[in-house]
């Protein structure tokens, strides 16, 4: 099938990548002639593991290509995915689907002849239709040349694991519109090989895809924060909580997944969508529904607060201390610093005083452009030099697998804060060091 995909960030670039691995000849756009000049040349933007490999082959075997020339898309492909962002408006909590109406605004009076257009970004509950509102006037202005049809097909990726859940999806969501509608045959053709592998594929109402998406971020969010929660009352009453997640966890309605306590979740995602179904649920006059939402956010921003708390309880005072903080990223096998814990507690300790350096595998350049202050490290070694606390605040491989020994002759004291949960704390302790973790009493 040809298709364009339109929005080349984490998200579209990924979907076109990954729509060309699968035999589609695909066109990627987006307006940004930098982005669009590295993909073209095979560099993906941003660190996605396996990625560059799939894009390069498929640049290579000729079903891919970039362009910013939007002319190009009304003639490329009848089927057109948006995955531009929807970030979270300034002063408030609402979702800006400024990028996405853009994109109709723009597209819409170039076309001739039939089209689908199947939004990927995550909305709110109602865009979708808006926009097909918006695309019939569009297209009647333009003279009646072309029928557009707006159908919802949220993506649900994780970042770092981006190509195995594109090209193997846990399950296909589709949102139609009532009448008349050829996306639902549209959509089996461009996920065909998916759905050989019988793959769930779940047709619905635009609505209904709409909420589906940020209905599964705000359960995995709440998730986290429910274990977040539990781990303040561990933490007062000496209890350890991953042993208490293990244990719950082995209930298959509950499940061990996502039960990770520590720093709590950030990323482009979780905390922007949270808030944006909030926002939404009261504008639709659903005031109650979501509320505990809020509690939520405020769970997970409370952890951020106690590391900082517990890095002044095991330094005495946070003035001039040199503390390493070991993770930029918001989670391992990314470099995205978006609303990331690591960052926001180094921002934190820095401004309470201390002297603070950072070292990521692959965030560093991300966030120099957030926190150009801050000083950064060459390498893991030159990170924990002369440290009196390092804190592992993102569970990168490298860190969980560090030599507490190893450590032990680089830093000036062996203190440590295990923010994720994940160090083996009986060897740390017996290499010297003192260790505290959140949600356990060490
Ligand atoms: C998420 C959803 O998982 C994905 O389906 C959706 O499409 C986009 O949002 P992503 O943001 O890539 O994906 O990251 P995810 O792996 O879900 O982690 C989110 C955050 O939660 C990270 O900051 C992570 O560190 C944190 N987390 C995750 C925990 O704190 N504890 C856990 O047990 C799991």
């Amino acid at each position: 099938m040809r298709m364009t995909v339109i929005g080349t960030g984490y998200l579209g670039a990924t979907h076109a990548a990954c729509m060309a691995e699968l035999g589609h000849e695909v066109l990627g756009v987006d307006v940004d002639e930098a982005k669009i000049e590295a993909l073209k040349n095979g560099r993906v933007p941003f660190y996605e593991p396996g990625l560059p490999e799939v894009l390069e082959r498929n640049l290579e075997a000729g079903r891919l290509d970039f362009t910013t020339d939007y002319e190009r898309v009304a003639e490329f492909a009848n089927v057109h995915f948006i995955g531009v962002g929807t970030p979270q408006q300034r002063g408030s909590y609402a979702a800006d689907t400024r990028y996405v109406e853009a994109v109709i605004e723009d597209l819409v009076p170039k076309l001739e002849g039939n089209h689908i257009i199947f939004g990927k970004s995550t909305v709110p509950v109602g865009t979708a239709a808006a926009l097909q509102e918006r695309a019939d006037e569009l297209a009647a202005e333009a003279g009646n040349k072309a029928s557009v049809e707006i159908a919802w097909n949220p993506e649900f990726l994780r970042e770092g694991y981006a190509v195995k859940d594109t090209i193997e999806p846990d399950r296909i969501v589709v949102g139609v519109r009532g009448k008349d509608t050829n996306a639902e045959q549209a959509a089996r053709e461009v996920y065909a090989q998916a759905l050989e592998n019988e793959t769930p594929f779940i047709v619905t109402d635009l609505q209904t895809a709409e909420l589906v998406k940020v209905s599964a971020n705000a359960f995995l969010a709440t998730k986290i924060s429910f274990i977040n929660a539990v781990s303040e009352v561990c933490e007062i009453v000496g209890a350890d909580v991953t042993q208490l997640a293990d244990a719950i966890g082995y209930d298959d309605r509950i499940g061990r997944k996502f039960l990770g306590a520590g720093l709590g979740f950030g990323g482009g995602c979780l905390p922007k969508d949270i808030r944006a179904f909030m926002a939404r649920a009261g504008e639709v006059g659903a005031d109650q529904a979501l509320t505990f939402l809020r509690e939520v956010d405020a769970i997970n921003m409370r952890r951020r607060q106690r590391i900082v708390d517990l890095s002044r309880e095991m330094l005495g005072s946070l003035i001039g201390k040199r503390i390493t903080v070991l993770g930029a990223a918001f989670k391992p096998n990314s470099d995205d610093v978006r609303d990331s814990p690591a960052l926001a507690v180094a921002g934190q300790l820095s401004l309470a005083g201390a002297s603070v350096r950072i070292f990521d595998p692959q965030a560093m350049e991300n966030a120099k452009k957030v926190f150009p202050t801050l000083d950064y490290a060459t390498s893991l070694d030159d990170a924990l030099r002369g440290a009196e606390l390092v804190i592992l605040a993102t569970e990168w491989a490298e860190f969980k697998e560090l030599d507490p020994k190893h450590a032990a002759e680089l830093v000036a004291e062996q203190r440590i804060i295990d923010g994720r949960n994940v160090l083996p704390v009986d060897a740390w302790q017996s290499a010297g060091w003192e260790i505290r973790a959140l949600g356990r009493s060490l």
